[in-house]
């Protein structure tokens, strides 16, 4: 790394965005966050694109233009996937995802989508989610010590979303490999032919894999989401096989690799920050209000892309028509004019608008699902592991500024 500059000595926002897509700084994100926000909280920017893309930092800001009606994360949001004709089934699939269809067809499938992927059908796997967490832990209780990333935080989302779905034991482990080249793919940062062919094989996998499912759902009915999703109808008729295809793998790939990212760094933060670790331990009926803190304090979906409909004037930056916004969840979060104090871990403070799982159209469908898991794996890992400690210095982030997590989070206890 070279001879790291100090945010405050930098006065060209340019630079300090520069910074933040650094993936060398991924540990020391947040002074960068600041410095922006203090210098330009409006920044245009051609770092990410050909054309001119404005970053926002301020909460405010974000707040305004995820709520805006008009503003939809629209198709050409889904073109920085584009990796030419090898990369073309990952493209094409990413293209469906619920994230990045145009306002009509998204309003459809997200109305039957959460039909069938309901609070309700998420509180009853509860007791299953603290068996999962309970089996796993059991796994690594005597070795003394684990990677939570790889060991706990990663399979937990993946066992629980395929479950709910209704996909056998036996194929979880395709399943792994399939979610991690999916997301390695998606990772924009870093794209090689060696990832665009995993992002293939994954997308395959996947189309597969859910093709043969539904048609088995459709034979021989169950319990399970799969045969909810076979089932969903409004006048315009049954949701397309494709459609369906791409609501599993968008349950899938929104939901793990997020989720596995804030148990990790949840933990990570909890470790740093004892004295909120011990009354958590003191008051487990905390834990909720630990959780969306958490969420707040670091979250793993940093960045959302939308298209300004018109043109929009956020305190004198007017923003064009036509251009796209990148939005900084993560340093809306830590915008000291919402949370006093931003960078303080705080359990006892009610982080209501915490903007981790977005607002307005695209909000996060999984929220309920994200929070309960979050919730369950880290009361049973402080119940379990009382005398659980960081076993590194120095935690390894992956290099993604877009879903931020950690490469591995190694633990004694
Ligand atoms: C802590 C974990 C999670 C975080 C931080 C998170 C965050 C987000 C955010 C910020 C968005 C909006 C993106 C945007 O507006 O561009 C989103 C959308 C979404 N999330 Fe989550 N998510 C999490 C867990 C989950 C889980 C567990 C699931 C489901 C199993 C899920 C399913 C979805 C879906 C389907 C969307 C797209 C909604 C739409 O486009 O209408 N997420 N999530």
């Amino acid at each position: 790394m070279s001879a790291l500059p100090v945010p405050a000595e930098i006065a060209d926002p340019e630079e300090v965005f520069a910074c933040i897509l650094d993936p060398e700084r991924r540990g020391e994100l947040y002074p960068w966050y600041h410095r922006l926000r203090e210098l330009a909280p409006v920044h245009p920017t051609r770092a990410l694109r050909n054309e001119v893309a404005y970053v926002l930092t301020r909460h405010r800001h974000v707040d305004a233009v995820l709520r805006d009606p008009g503003v939809w994360s629209d198709r050409r949001n889904v073109e920085i996937f584009d990796a030419g004709p090898p990369g073309i089934r990952f493209y094409r699939m990413m293209q469906r995802l619920l994230l990045y269809l145009d306002p009509a067809e998204h309003d459809r499938i997200r109305g039957l989508l959460s039909r069938a992927f309901t609070p309700r059908a998420v509180e009853a796997r509860r007791p299953r989610i603290r068996q999962v967490v309970g089996e796993l832990l059991d796994r690594v209780e005597d070795r003394g010590r684990m990677d939570l990333v790889e060991d706990f935080a990663y399979p937990l989302p993946v066992v629980v979303i395929c479950e709910m779905l209704g996909v056998p034991a036996d194929d979880l482990p395709r399943f792994y490999t399939w979610a991690h080249g999916f997301a390695r793919r998606g990772d924009v940062s870093d794209v090689t032919p060696e990832r665009v062919r995993e992002g293939e094989s994954a997308t395959e996998g996947f189309r597969g894999y859910f093709m043969d499912l539904i048609a088995d759902r459709r034979r021989s009915p169950r319990d399970d989401l799969m045969t909810a999703l076979v089932g969903l109808r409004d006048e315009q008729g049954p949701l397309a096989d494709e459609d369906i295809v791409a609501s599993c793998v968008i349950l899938l790939q929104a939901g793990h690799e997020t989720t596995a990212d804030l148990i990790g760094m949840g933990t990570l933060a909890l470790l740093r920050h004892r004295d909120q670790l011990e009354l958590l331990r003191r008051e487990p009926a905390r834990m909720p209000d630990a959780v969306e803190e958490l969420i707040r304090h670091d979250t793993s979906v940093q960045i959302s892309q939308r298209v300004a409909p018109h043109d929009i004037d956020l305190d004198g930056v007017v923003v064009p028509a036509g251009h796209v916004f990148v939005i900084i969840n993560g340093a809306a979060n830590r915008d000291p004019e919402v949370f006093p104090g931003p960078d303080r871990l705080d359990i006892e403070r009610r982080p209501k608008q915490h903007l981790s799982f977005g607002l307005g159209r695209h909000i996060c469908l999984g929220a309920t699902l994200a929070r309960t898991e979050i919730a369950i794996a880290l009361e049973t890992l402080l119940q379990r592991f009382e005398r659980l400690e960081l076993d590194t210095d120095a935690p390894e982030y992956r290099a993604s500024l877009f879903l931020r997590g950690l490469a591995r989070l190694p633990l004694r206890w």
